[in-house]
């Protein structure tokens, strides 16, 4: 397990705790937000940052040089009397050439596979995964269409995320 996210201010999880800033589908989470039964629960390590979006900790930071960067946390969605609903867990960034792959677990089951959610530009590919950089123009996958019931199509458009650092621990950094 991490620490939890650090909040600097007494604010909720700041928007530069370290971890996974990610708000999904803004539209998705207002059509929730809709429905007279619909819930969403953040759990196992996610958390929710001052802007609203998911925030989710570093199951193990990255190296220099990794090109997967693994985080911990599990979000459930559930609206239309059970009808609706969405795990997605246990997100996992693989960045192996100009677009990478977000991958999280699906699935019911505790240790569910995990699929390709959504794909994604990757700035530079020699970012370092840990942080700080921007993951931008994502969109679905078939595998992440399917998590949605098919409602959307392969290709929609998905938020941007943000990958926060955890601090140096201390005696570590130049001076
Ligand atoms: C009784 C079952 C359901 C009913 C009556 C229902 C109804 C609706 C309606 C009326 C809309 C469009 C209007 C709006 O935005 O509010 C919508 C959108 C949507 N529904 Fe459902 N739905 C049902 C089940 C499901 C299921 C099982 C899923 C699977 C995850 C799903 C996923 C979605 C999604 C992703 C949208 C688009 C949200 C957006 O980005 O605007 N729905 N649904």
């Amino acid at each position: 397990m991490t620490d939890p996210p650090q909040q600097p201010d007494a604010t909720p999880a700041a928007r530069t705790a370290p971890g996974l800033h990610w708000g999904l589908k803004r539209s998705f989470l207002t059509y929730i937000a809709r429905q007279p039964d619909g819930r969403c629960s953040v759990t196992d390590g996610a958390d929710l940052d001052a802007d609203g979006r998911f925030l989710f900790a570093f199951a193990d930071p990255a190296a220099p040089g990794d090109r997967e960067l693994r985080l911990c946390g599990e979000l459930r969605f559930a609206a239309h009397h059970g009808m609706l609903f969405v795990r997605i867990a246990a997100p996992r960034l693989v960045v192996e050439d100009a677009r990478g792959q977000l991958f999280a677990q699906v699935g019911l089951e505790e240790d569910a596979p995990h699929v390709v959610l959504a794909t994604f530009a990757v700035p530079d590919r020699s970012v370092a995964l840990s942080g700080p950089w921007t993951g931008t123009g994502l969109t679905l996958t078939d595998d992440g269409a399917e998590v949605f019931g098919g409602v959307y199509d392969v290709g929609e458009p998905l938020d941007d995320f943000i990958v926060v650092p955890a601090p140096a621990p201390p005696g570590t950094t130049d001076s």
